[in-house]
């Protein structure tokens, strides 16, 4: 049942047509909980709650189904704009996008022009960037550009989703850029010829990308919910005298606040990543595909309507 669910929601976070009219409508259905606001000001004032009770955060405008220049330039200004905002307001907030919203399927000089603007100012203002991952199809054009950005900047990092047959090769690839990675389940609906179908051979193979990023000297994000995952990692940090400013944990806004603030007050740096912006819908349908219990939160959303 779980799994007709998680299908059920994987499938509308990708309609078009809905993605459209929701912006329209403001944040609704209990997409509040998982989404900061519309507005940078509102994601600002999340993000200096946050960091009052020792929370880092990475903020990320959101967007889908970019597909025109127009479009993108309006992703990279906005982008640009946190980034400002995070160096004027001296925010402890870094910043993350998806390629897709810098213009990635509209062409290759357009992404990289894109990327260019946007790491230029980043620089300028000491804000890390993380590119996140989408789908499979775009995660081989995700990890080169990665590369080509990682090359000319520090402040650059990206992630790898355990639940792909290639995370590990990816990984052994990426080593020579000593990259900054934040490793993840995996949030998108993926064949069996390219993932793992299985939870269990999931958090194995997550276990397994944990264990080499943090023994390569790498800095590693654990972006995770799962208890059992965050316990590993505590106890593979103690037992190989891996340093807490070698890694950290992070959580998506709405999602385990006790436990985030648990994790800080243990002395762990713990980040989290608040999304904002009118397209929130596909990032909310695939919260909901990844826990369909809060589906009682859409349900309750409606009714208060
Ligand atoms: P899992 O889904 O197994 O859940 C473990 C436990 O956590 C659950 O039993 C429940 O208690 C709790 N939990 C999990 N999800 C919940 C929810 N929605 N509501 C309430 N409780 C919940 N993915 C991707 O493909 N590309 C990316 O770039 C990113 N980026 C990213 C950044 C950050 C900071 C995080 C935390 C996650 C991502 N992800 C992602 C999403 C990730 O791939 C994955 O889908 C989710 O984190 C859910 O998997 P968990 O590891 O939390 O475990």
């Amino acid at each position: 049942m779980e799994n007709v669910m998680r299908n059920f929601f994987l499938f509308l976070s990708r309609n078009k047509i809905l993605t459209r009219s929701a912006k329209k409508y403001g944040l609704r259905f209990g997409a509040a909980r998982f989404v900061a606001g519309e507005t940078i000001e509102q994601a600002v004032a999340v993000i200096k709650d946050l960091n009052r009770k020792g929370l880092k955060a990475t903020v990320d405008y959101l967007g889908e189904f970019v597909d025109n220049e127009r479009e993108a330039d309006k992703m990279v200004n906005n982008c640009i704009k946190a980034i400002e905002v995070i160096g004027r307001e001296k925010l402890d907030s870094q910043v993350s996008l998806k390629l897709t919203s810098m213009g990635m399927d509209l062409s290759n000089d357009i992404v990289m022009a894109n990327m260019k603007r946007i790491m230029e100012k980043a620089k300028e203002n000491h804000v890390f960037v993380t590119i996140d991952m989408e789908d499979y199809e775009r995660c081989e054009k995700t990890l080169r550009i990665f590369k080509q950005f990682r090359s000319e900047y520090d402040n650059i990092g990206t992630v790898i989703q355990a639940y792909l047959f290639r995370a590990i090769q990816d990984m052994k690839d990426l080593d020579e850029y000593a990259p900054s990675l934040r490793l993840v389940k995996g949030a998108y609906k993926e064949s069996p010829q390219v993932a793992f179908p299985n939870k269990p051979d999931v958090d194995e193979n997550y276990k397994k990308i944990i264990r080499m990023h943090l023994l390569h000297g790498h800095y590693t994000a654990v972006a995770t919910h799962d208890d059992a995952i965050i316990e590993f990692t505590k106890q593979f940090v103690k037992e190989n005298e891996i340093p807490n400013d070698q890694f950290e944990f992070q959580m998506l806004y709405g999602i385990r606040t006790e436990r985030q603030l648990e994790l800080a007050k243990e002395g762990y740096t713990m980040r989290v990543y608040v999304p904002y912006g009118t397209d929130w819908y596909g990032y909310f349908m695939r919260r909901l595909a990844e826990r369909p219990a809060n589906v009682s939160f859409v349900l309750k959303g409606m009714l208060k309507k």
